[in-house]
């Protein structure tokens, strides 16, 4: 998955991810845990800000993320653990691979605040509507991209985030897909979301650029009217993520919605 664009259909397969996490050679993907994209530390001070430490949080295809990208150590904790490490209380992670989640099971039977469910993104109808404060997703939307149903299950998925999220609750994206490709998408799950966005590059070009030691870089930019970038935008890294901070519109407010700026809504 890179530049937004699908490069593998196995990325939305549930054998692939078995596979992967089966495997012991890291080459195959795993013998030690993986980070997609970005880690924990880099993305705290957005997550800190925008989601409290007391809130009900679900973790889309959870994966094993470690959190650094600079340490090899199969000890190192993934983005949930370190939530946990750092206050959260209640983190439930799902993934479509029982494999990973058998594995993260085991590994943090210590942790109460962390719980692990196999589950297929396409059907949460095990969780209550409007039950969480907000759902993070880290390159899960973006394998669902790759799946042989897209766009339709990563439709699917959206309503399922829409629904389980309370009002005023966030869905946090990090993903490969620029607003013209992630914005149409957002838009067909049958919610309105008013929407934050940033773009982070890799923590390979935040470290050249900072020369060794990685400095966050987290720059926040105003879409259009129609939710994309500003025409003279150029990427600094064309292999930026794109973070898509999206609150659920409050059905209370929905009188309002027409009167409500359009730059405002995606
Ligand atoms: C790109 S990895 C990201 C893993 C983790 N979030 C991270 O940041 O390191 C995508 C994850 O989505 C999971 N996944 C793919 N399709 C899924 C589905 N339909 N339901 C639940 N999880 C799924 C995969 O098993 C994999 O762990």
């Amino acid at each position: 998955m890179s530049g937004g664009r699908c490069k593998s259909k196995d990325f939305g397969a549930a054998a692939y991810w078995d596979a992967r996490y089966s495997s012991v050679s890291p080459a195959g993907g795993g013998g030690g845990f993986f980070d997609w994209y970005q880690t924990y530390p880099a993305l705290r001070p957005l997550l800190r800000a925008r989601v409290p430490a007391s809130s009900r949080v679900l973790m889309l295809g959870c994966g094993n993320s470690r959190t650094s990208p600079f340490s090899c150590s199969l000890l190192a904790p993934m983005l949930s653990e370190d939530m946990a490490n750092d206050g959260y209380e209640d983190i439930v992670n799902i993934d479509i691979s029982s494999v990973v989640i058998e594995q993260m099971k085991e590994k943090h039977t210590d942790i109460p605040q962390l719980k692990y469910m196999q589950m297929d993104v396409r059907d949460m109808s095990v969780f209550d509507n409007e039950s969480f404060d907000c759902v993070l997703d880290k390159g899960t939307l973006d394998a669902m991209m790759c799946a042989d149903d897209a766009p339709d299950g990563a439709s699917k998925m959206l309503e399922e985030v829409a629904r389980i999220l309370r009002p005023c609750g966030i869905y946090l994206l990090i993903t490969y897909g620029a607003p013209k490709e992630r914005v149409p998408l957002l838009n067909k799950g049958g919610c309105s979301w008013k929407t934050t966005f940033y773009i982070m590059p890799t923590p390979e070009y935040q470290s050249k650029m900072s020369e060794g030691a990685p400095q966050p870089i987290m720059e926040e930019v105003a879409l259009t009217k129609d939710g994309q970038l500003p025409p003279d935008y150029v990427l600094k890294d064309p292999e930026s993520h794109f973070i898509y901070v999206c609150h659920k519109s409050n059905p209370a407010d929905r009188v309002n919605i027409k009167d409500t700026d359009p730059e405002e809504m995606i």
